[in-house]
């Protein structure tokens, strides 16, 4: 085997040269089902974390028979990240399991079938799209306005994640296919409704023992079935009017996602089938959903944590677009750096991807350890960016670390590389940009606009990974607040930027 050398520009003092995979330390786990019933599908990430506290920056863990490597090392980590997509690739597990269903798109795509989706999906993303799709962000965003005054008025208990969720695949859906499906204002079950058995039903089934599901489907096989058949006619229907739309106005350009994809496959001759016009739609709208409303949830939640910083935010935001209820020019989301800050430490301590499954392609060292092609990795994301050495506090929340810091202060670790909540190298996530003007123009909305009391029924907010890491039991019940009280009483505050690599300026 002859190992890719690349372990020389990071030279890390563990384990010892040349080990193999099944001679790294790890957990116990016996024979044949390993670690399954060590590790919940929903707390996967927690318990990995754990191990690495004890076993270090590698250690193994058995699935069933498939032997997995686990790594913390946050410099090796952004190394294997950048090396793709010639020498590592996610799970093949992952996409397996999203084939299975038929929702197959750029997340899961490797090579150069993946270089080709990527190029279509950066171009429907771009900031410029961004730049021109910012009055109907505006315009979902005060739907979401009127939905959380009917529920404040109505003392209405609000589930955050649900709500948030609705807003999101309105935004998504608008601009990457060009379709309103105004899912914040029908009533009842809508889209989202579908959308988030996917996630929950698709965790199961990285972590069992064997496929049992192609021989018999357990009623949480079937709900997923039923929410992937529904899905699927949802954006059949959408496919169908993008096509007529098309013919009807030949010699446009593309306006969207959608029509970008029917226009190559046509000028491309390619065999682009509907089914995979499908599942790349399908893959594209999860991929944006969850993440993003996840996201939001976690800093609302830190909201009612922190009320002294949430009044801290409020008054940045009122001091930049009173009396405006909600931001009203894109330019206004570059200049709210404490938000900003408060997002950054969020998704710090809260990454809703907290861990990624990847295997490699080629014989590769990793720490000294000789990874034979087809390795299986997991790679704790969040676990170095909670550490002291690389943030000083580890997971003390304190936004103040995003901002520039006091004289004398600048020598606290602050290492923003160890920060990834979007990934890195050539598959950073691609819809970051839209993700945080999402976020942005939310949560500047909920500042100006409500008060927020958080509803527990004792239960504590939990993480839970479905696909991704959400906020479990997250309820609140919203005020009106009055904007009499709430103008600018000073000049609007100086623009401090955020502390380096860590800026989401659009
Ligand atoms: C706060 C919100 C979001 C977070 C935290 C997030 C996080 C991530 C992460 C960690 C990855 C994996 C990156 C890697 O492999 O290095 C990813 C990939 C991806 N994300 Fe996001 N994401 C968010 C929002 C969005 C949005 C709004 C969209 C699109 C509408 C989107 C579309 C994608 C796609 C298509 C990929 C796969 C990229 C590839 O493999 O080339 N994401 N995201």
């Amino acid at each position: 085997m002859q190992p890719k050398d690349w372990q020389k520009d990071f030279p890390v003092a563990e384990p010892q040269p040349f080990t193999q995979p099944h001679e790294l330390p790890g957990p116990y786990g016996p024979p044949l089902i390993g670690h399954l019933l060590q590790i919940s599908s929903e707390q996967s990430h927690l318990t990995l974390e754990r191990w690495a506290e004890r076993y270090g920056s590698l250690f193994q863990i058995r699935l069933g028979r498939s032997r997995l490597v686990v790594v913390s090392d946050h410099k090796v980590i952004q190394r294997i990240l950048e090396q793709r997509p010639q020498s590592f690739r996610r799970n093949c597990v992952i996409e397996d399991r999203f084939s299975e269903i038929g929702i197959n798109g750029l997340f899961t795509a490797e090579g150069e079938d993946w270089r080709r989706q990527r190029r279509t999906v950066v171009a429907a993303l771009s900031r410029t799209r961004l730049a021109s799709f910012f009055p109907r962000l505006k315009a979902t965003t005060a739907r979401l306005q009127r939905r959380w005054e009917g529920a404040a008025d109505g003392n209405q208990l609000v589930d955050v994640c649900r709500d948030l969720t609705r807003f999101t695949v309105d935004v998504t859906m608008q601009l990457a296919f060009g379709v309103d499906p105004n899912t914040l204002e029908t009533p009842g079950p809508v889209i989202q409704r579908h959308l988030e058995k996917i996630g929950p039903g698709l965790q199961r089934r990285f972590f069992t023992l064997f496929p049992y599901w192609r021989l018999i489907r357990l009623p949480p096989d079937r709900a997923l079935d039923r929410a992937v058949k529904a899905l699927d006619r949802e954006v059949e229907v959408i496919i169908r009017a993008t096509r007529e739309h098309m013919a009807a106005h030949p010699g446009h350009g593309p306006t969207n996602f959608l029509e970008a994809m029917l226009m190559i496959a046509e000028h491309e001759g390619s065999n682009l089938t509907s089914a995979d016009l499908l599942a790349h739609t399908s893959q594209l709208l999860l991929a944006g959903e969850d993440t993003t409303a996840y996201t939001m949830s976690w800093i609302v939640h830190y909201f009612t944590r922190f009320p002294e910083a949430f009044a801290r935010i409020r008054r940045e935001v009122d001091d930049l677009i009173a009396p405006a209820a909600a931001l009203d020019k894109l330019e206004q989301a570059n200049h709210l750096p404490f938000l900003d800050a408060f997002c950054n430490e969020v998704m710090r301590l809260k990454p809703v991807a907290p861990h990624m499954a990847l295997e490699t392609l080629e014989d590769t060292e990793i720490l000294g350890c000789l990874m034979p092609k087809g390795t299986k990795l997991f790679v704790l994301l969040r676990y170095a960016a909670t550490r002291e050495e690389h943030f000083a506090g580890g997971d003390c929340f304190d936004p103040e670390r995003w901002l520039p810091q006091p004289a004398g202060h600048g020598n606290q670790p602050h290492n923003t590389q160890a920060f990834v909540p979007f990934g890195a190298g050539p598959r950073i996530c691609p819809g970051q940009h839209l993700a945080m003007l999402e976020i942005r123009a939310v949560l500047a909305m909920l500042c100006r606009n409500f008060d927020l009391r958080p509803v527990s029924h004792g239960k504590e907010v939990k993480e839970k990974m479905a696909v991704v890491m959400r906020p479990d039991h997250l309820h609140l019940r919203l005020k009106r607040r009055s904007l009499a009280s709430s103008v600018p009483t000073c000049a609007p505050t100086a623009m401090a930027a955020s502390r380096s690599g860590a800026s989401h300026d659009l």
